[in-house]
């Protein structure tokens, strides 16, 4: 029956985010006619890398250089006018027909100005305590969202748009005046306006009709997510998370897509863990250990440039993420960082104050400590370049790929070894 039709496809991340979510869209969009993302905003980077060129993709989901697919920002996004006219911009010399191949949700929400401003107010306020927010206005757009005073892409069609904007900008000023916080709007109001008028020209719609005809049709969708699963408002190490549902549940409010529309759930992760910005992260190596990770893997965000905390793959965590998420397939990322170390550590369990071992997430890991126990693997201390089957793969290499899977219960049909496209070993001839 038509109306039973699974046809949507989520990849998402299983960590702190920048698992490599960019590179491996790009890889699949091939197979989607529709790539379409669901939660987050300009605080996600996502990068892509191919022809000798890199590409750091923020709000734009990252099937925009597959000439076929078709792109959806949808309603659960957080848009930045000003952002997204950089970012279209910086596509110009790829010969992208946007008014074909980009869809904008108009109910997805608007970052004003002041939304950025509120942002470093309240983390400013927070001093020692701060999340380390991207300070791209996430958390107070969301917030008004919730709050039901936000503005939407299709208020910007509207006579009474400027009257909107006004309401919410004399509101935000109260909150900054609280917060004590000097400002100066008028270079960046200049700018959002000027935005606003350049994202009039694209194609503003009601996506979720998109969408739904698109799954009508047979045709198939991959949902983008954003951040990770540890950064889920609900689920994430809480206070310390972003401000949207970054768990496949995210795609059903975030595009209108009904659950029983969803087939697989690519779930993505490193072959070891990185977190950007403050809070708990158990397997966290503060030693000459984790900085070898970090110039191996080039940690250094996408978006801000922070160096990303580094530590070994964490399989609580990532049972979790993976129960939540209801993942069908793994694929793991940067396995050639790990390239240099002659043994790999694997966290299996959480030792609590108590004594005791689980392997479950604690509650609150800022309150609970959970030290990290650690299982001995051994590395495989070699190249995986131009390797472009499993078989091929160093012995140490498969049995620490096998060993995840049996852990959690799921296959890894992607093992990645590079930035680049084509440095992706896939398992499944159809894939
Ligand atoms: P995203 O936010 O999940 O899309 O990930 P980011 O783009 O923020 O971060 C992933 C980084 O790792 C980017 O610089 C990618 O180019 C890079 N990358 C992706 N896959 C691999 C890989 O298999 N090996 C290496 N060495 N780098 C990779
Ligand atoms: P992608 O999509 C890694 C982190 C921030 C901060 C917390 C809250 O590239 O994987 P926010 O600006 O959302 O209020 O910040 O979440 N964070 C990310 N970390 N990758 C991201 O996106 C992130 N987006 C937000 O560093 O700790
Ligand atoms: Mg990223």
């Amino acid at each position: 029956m038509s109306y039973l039709k699974k046809m949507v496809d989520i990849l998402l991340g299983l960590q702190w985010g920048d698992e490599g979510k960019g590179k491996i869209v790009d890889v699949l969009a091939p197979q989607y006619e529709v790539i379409a993302r669901f939660q987050g905003g300009p605080n996600a980077g996502h990068t892509l890398e191919f022809d000798g060129k890199k590409h750091v993709l923020h709000q734009i989901p990252s099937g925009i250089f597959r000439k076929d697919c078709i792109n959806i920002i949808g309603n659960g996004v957080v848009l930045d006018p000003i952002i997204f006219k950089k970012e279209i911009e910086g596509l110009a010399p790829y010969d992208i027909d946007f008014s074909r191949n980009l869809y904008i949700s108009k109910k997805a929400s608007l970052i004003i100005p002041t939304h950025r401003l509120l942002d470093a107010a309240s983390e400013r306020s927070k001093g020692e305590s701060k999340i380390g927010s991207t300070l791209k206005g996430i958390g107070p757009t969301y917030a008004d969202k919730i709050g039901r005073q936000g503005l939407r892409v299709g208020d910007i069609l509207s006579a009474s748009f400027q009257k909107k904007y006004s309401d919410l900008l004399a509101r935000h000023k109260q909150v900054l005046e609280f917060y004590q916080y000097e400002y100066d709007l008028e270079e960046s109001e200049k700018n959002f306006f000027e935005a606003v008028e350049f994202l009039k020209s694209f194609n503003l719609t009601d996506s979720e009709y998109t969408i739904n005809e698109a799954i009508q049709n047979g045709q198939k969708i991959l949902a983008e997510g954003a951040q990770g699963s540890l950064l889920d408002v609900d689920f994430g190490s809480y206070p310390f998370v972003t401000s949207s549902s970054t768990t496949t549940a995210g795609v059903s409010s975030g595009l209108g897509v009904a659950p029983q529309k969803i087939r697989d759930v690519f779930g993505i992760f490193k072959a070891y863990c990185t977190r950007v910005g403050s809070g708990p992260f158990p397997t966290e190596l503060l030693d000459e250990t984790g900085e070898r990770m970090r110039q191996e893997g080039r940690e250094f965000g996408s978006t801000t440039g922070r160096p990303r905390r580094c530590g070994w793959l964490d399989l609580p965590a990532l049972k979790y993420s993976v129960m939540l998420n209801g993942v069908t397939r793994l694929i793991m990322m940067k396995a050639d960082v790990l390239n240099i170390f002659e043994e790999i550590e694997v966290c299996t369990h959480y030792r609590l104050p108590d004594g005791s071992l689980t392997d479950q997430m604690p509650f609150d890991l800022c309150e609970e400590k959970a030290e990290p126990v650690y299982k001995t693997l051994k590395g495989w201390h070699t190249s995986l370049e131009g390797l472009t089957r499993f078989g091929d793969m160093p012995q140490e290499l498969k049995e620490y790929v096998t060993y995840i899977e049996k852990e959690i219960g799921v296959p890894v049909t992607f093992v990645s070894t590079g930035p680049d496209r084509l440095a992706t070993v896939s398992r499944d001839p159809e894939l």
